[in-house]
């Protein structure tokens, strides 16, 4: 069934900034560019859904929908945009569908194009707490370090307002301390 995706012109502008951010980090690290601009353009492309729909599209992806997206099923806008990027517009990489599908929770061992697609919806310039300095700091780290300095945030944020933690963030950032440390023991043995 062909569900219209449309979303109010603020989220637009924001998915527009979040491509435009995913753009430039995917220069940064060396990933396709385009393929981060369109992972931008259509990761909240669901945003705006109703519950049933997001329930419908989400769970023909395969994966479980986890107790904490029953509850809230709008938390499940990223993994029904990456079903319809892939049903009804034929996008088959499976690093642009990851990194749709996982850019509100993280996950473990996600591709380059996921993470940073995780970061730029956080840091993309509308957000009121970024600033050129803090910009500047992100972009001198190592693309797990830039990852995880992000994730350690939005957890704090949580942790604050006291809202649940998915389990696949705390995954996330297990998986990218580990991939960090391994990183630092590889060039330990090289030196
Ligand atoms: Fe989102
Ligand atoms: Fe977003």
């Amino acid at each position: 069934m062909f569900t219209l995706a449309a979303v109010p012109e603020e989220r637009y502008m924001h998915s527009l900034r979040t491509a435009e951010m995913a753009q430039k980090l995917c220069k940064l690290y060396n990933v396709d560019a385009d393929r981060g601009y369109l992972a931008g353009i259509g990761h909240d492309m669901c945003k705006n859904m109703n519950s049933h729909l997001l329930l419908m599209l989400a769970g023909r992806d395969g994966k479980q929908i986890s107790a904490l997206e029953k509850e809230r099923p709008s938390l499940l806008h990223g993994r029904a945009a990456a079903v319809k990027m892939r049903e009804d517009f034929g996008i088959m990489d499976q690093d642009i569908l990851q990194a749709v599908a996982c850019h509100t929770f993280g996950g473990e061992n996600l591709c380059p194009l996921a993470k940073i697609l995780y970061v730029a919806d956080k840091i993309e310039p509308g957000r009121d707490y970024i600033t050129n300095d803090y910009l500047e700091k992100l972009f001198r780290l190592d693309i797990d370090s830039l990852a995880l300095t992000v994730v350690e945030e939005n957890v704090g944020f949580l942790k604050k307002r006291k809202r649940p933690i998915a389990p696949e963030t705390l995954l996330f950032l297990d998986s990218l301390k580990k991939e960090i440390k391994s990183d630092r023991d590889c060039k330990k043995k090289r030196d």
